[in-house]
Parts: C-alpha cells; structure tokens; sequence
C-alpha cells in the first residue's frame, strides 16, 4: 500500500455500565497503565484516545468514552451510544446487582444503536473470594447476546487489552461494512516533504 492510500479513520468506543464497576479504572489502564483504588463517580462523559495501525495498514485514531453509571446521567449514556461504534459493556464480578443490570443496559443500547457490537467485561476478577458471578453463567449470558466476554481486572492487568482488541477489530469490521467511521474527520497521511 502506497503512502498516500493509508488512511487515518476515528472510531468511538462507549464504556457502559453501573456506577461503581470500573468503568474509569479500565481505561486508564487501557491506555495510560495507571490504577486507582479511590472510587470518584464519573458526572460526564470524559473523552480518551489511542492510535492504533490496523492490519490493512490504516490508522484508526481510538476515542474512549467514559459515561457516569448514575441513573441520573443515563440521558449522557444516550448520547454516546449514538455516536458509538461498539459498546464495552461491564459489571463487576463481586456485586451481582450489577450484573442483574445488563438486559437493562442492553436494551437501553439496542433502542439506539441495534446492530452495534458490544463486548462483556465481568471486572474485578482478582477478587476471586468475593465472586458472586460464575464464568459459566456470564459466558452463556454473553452469548444469548451476541457478544464475547472477558473476565477482566484493571487492578491486575488483565484481559483489558485484549478486550479492547476485540471490541476495535469487531467494530472495526462492523464500521467498514456500514460505511459508519467518521468519514468527515477521516483524514490523508500528509506527504512528508522530503
Ligand atoms: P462511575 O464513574 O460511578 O460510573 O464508576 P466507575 O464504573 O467508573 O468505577 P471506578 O473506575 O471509579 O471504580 C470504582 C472502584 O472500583 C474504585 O475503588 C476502584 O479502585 C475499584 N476497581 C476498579 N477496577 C477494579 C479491579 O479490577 N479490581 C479491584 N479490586 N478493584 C477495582
């Protein structure tokens, strides 16, 4: 592929779920391999991003978006679910409330967006004794859903990077199909000049 045809595209990936799951937490590890053990609700929406050089050579410049899990921000979660590519939805593994949540967060997504791709991450898998999740049961959850499920910990660093390259290949792929990047920010590799 010659320079001029490689193009840098911008993708939105929304993190959704109940306050308190770890929704901030694994973005920061994600992107800027940090950890906190303090626990600040979200009252926005924070915007995060990564470069990432994709296999057909194209650069996707990766927007993370960090919604509040509050009730009262759920308007917001609206908001970034329409301007989505693919969803990251999380529970945390110790508080089955939270999990009891997802058809609710499903549904909020699918009267938005139905087609978009949505990955389950069950955080907070390091606290193995407090588990009130099965693997089994949230996997077959997951997959009456259509989407894949990682046990993740940001605490411990793990499977948040290869959550995320699952959710970015698949909404990747899913984005191409429906012309649905954003073209207007899709922008030329400038030449260099020498
Ligand atoms: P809202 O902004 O209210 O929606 O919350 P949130 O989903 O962004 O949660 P946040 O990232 O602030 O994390 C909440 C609490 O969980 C914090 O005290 C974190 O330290 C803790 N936490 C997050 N991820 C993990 C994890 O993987 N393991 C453990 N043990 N604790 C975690």
């Amino acid at each position: 592929m010659s320079k001029k045809d490689i193009k840098r595209k911008v993708m939105r990936i929304s993190l959704l779920g109940d306050s308190g799951v770890g929704k901030t937490c694994i973005i920061n590890k994600y992107l800027y391999d940090k950890f906190s053990e303090t626990h600040q609700s979200s009252i926005g929406i924070e915007k995060n991003e990564k470069r990432l050089k994709m296999n057909d050579g194209n650069e996707l410049k990766v927007i993370i978006w960090d919604t509040a899990g509050q009730e009262r921000f759920k308007a917001m979660s609206t908001n970034t679910i329409k301007g989505a590519q693919g969803i990251v939805l999380v529970f945390d593994n110790t508080k089955k409330t939270t999990y009891e949540s997802l058809p609710t967060w499903i549904k909020d997504v699918k009267e938005v967006k139905d087609n978009i791709p949505i990955v389950l991450f069950g955080n907070k898998c390091d606290l193995i004794d407090q588990t009130e999740v099965e693997k089994d049961e949230a996997e077959e959850f997951a997959k009456d859903n259509n989407m894949e499920y990682f046990e993740t910990s940001a605490k411990e660093n793990i499977n948040i990077e290869k959550g995320f390259k699952s959710i970015i290949d698949k909404a990747y792929e899913t984005a191409q199909e429906e012309d649905g990047l954003d073209l207007k920010k899709t922008e030329k590799k400038k030449k260099s000049k020498c």
